[in-house]
């Protein structure tokens, strides 16, 4: 059988990441985690001192940087060029930088091409914003993952606190993730939203492998027909 191509979107902090991941691996498919290219084009940005306002210059640098991703068994590492920015693009204010920069049309235009590249096989888990949207219209199988602005906040402060971001608070996380969802919704390009033909799962109060139990199912009804 064609291996399927799978859309996951939803906000920050759903838990889009554990659940893509773990459905990849249940099924052998590949996993891309989308939102980790807009962080690379923002560190790059920020090395470079281009602000975000300068929407030409920072489109011309996402044109030209050389974004790869090399498996590391169960998990992925991200390059710049030749240089390993995995833990780089997960500092906070990577993640403010990474919302603004993915506002700007020239950036969404170069990094959906390569997403597009990246999943032309099919056999692909793809998780960000547009993927069902934009990026895989067609895609076998769309997933809007959503749950409570306060257990997404939650859910980030441990995810901080672990990468070692010890002075995090769940006040400067939470204000942090309002302010990064309204940009990603109500940006005028490819604004975070749910395909009308997605299926819709929330992960409040439930595990990303119950959220994965399901998507499973579906992907078995759906390939007998049912
Ligand atoms: O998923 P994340 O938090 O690592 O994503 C970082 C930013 O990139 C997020 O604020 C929105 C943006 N993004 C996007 O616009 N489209 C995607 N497909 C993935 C991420």
């Amino acid at each position: 059988m064609k291996p399927w191509t799978i859309a996951i979107d939803g906000p920050a902090g759903a838990g889009k990441s554990t659940v893509a991941r773990l459905l990849a691996r249940r099924l052998g498919y590949l996993y891309i985690d989308s939102g980790a290219m807009y962080r690379a084009v923002a560190l790059l940005a920020q090395r470079n001192e281009v602000s975000p306002d300068e929407a030409d210059a920072v489109s011309a640098l996402t044109r030209t940087a050389r974004i790869s991703f090399q498996s590391d068994g169960d998990h992925q590492r991200l390059f710049l060029s030749d240089e390993d920015i995995t833990e780089a693009i997960r500092a906070p204010d990577i993640a403010t930088l990474a919302s603004k920069v993915s506002a700007i049309p020239g950036v969404r235009a170069a990094l959906v091409t390569q997403q597009q590249a990246l999943g032309a096989q099919g056999g692909v888990v793809m998780e960000g914003r547009d993927i069902g949207t934009v990026v895989f219209p067609s895609a076998e199988l769309k997933v809007f993952l959503t749950a409570t602005p306060e257990a997404r906040a939650e859910r980030r402060l441990q995810e901080i606190q672990a990468r070692g971001h010890v002075n995090a608070t769940l006040e400067s996380v939470r204000a942090d993730q309002d302010e990064r969802d309204h940009r990603d919704a109500t940006r005028a390009i490819s604004p975070l939203a749910s395909a009308s033909d997605a299926l819709e799962i929330g992960s409040d109060g439930v595990g990303p492998e119950q959220v994965v139990e399901e998507i499973i199912q579906c992907i078995d009804a759906r390939r007998r027909g049912a």
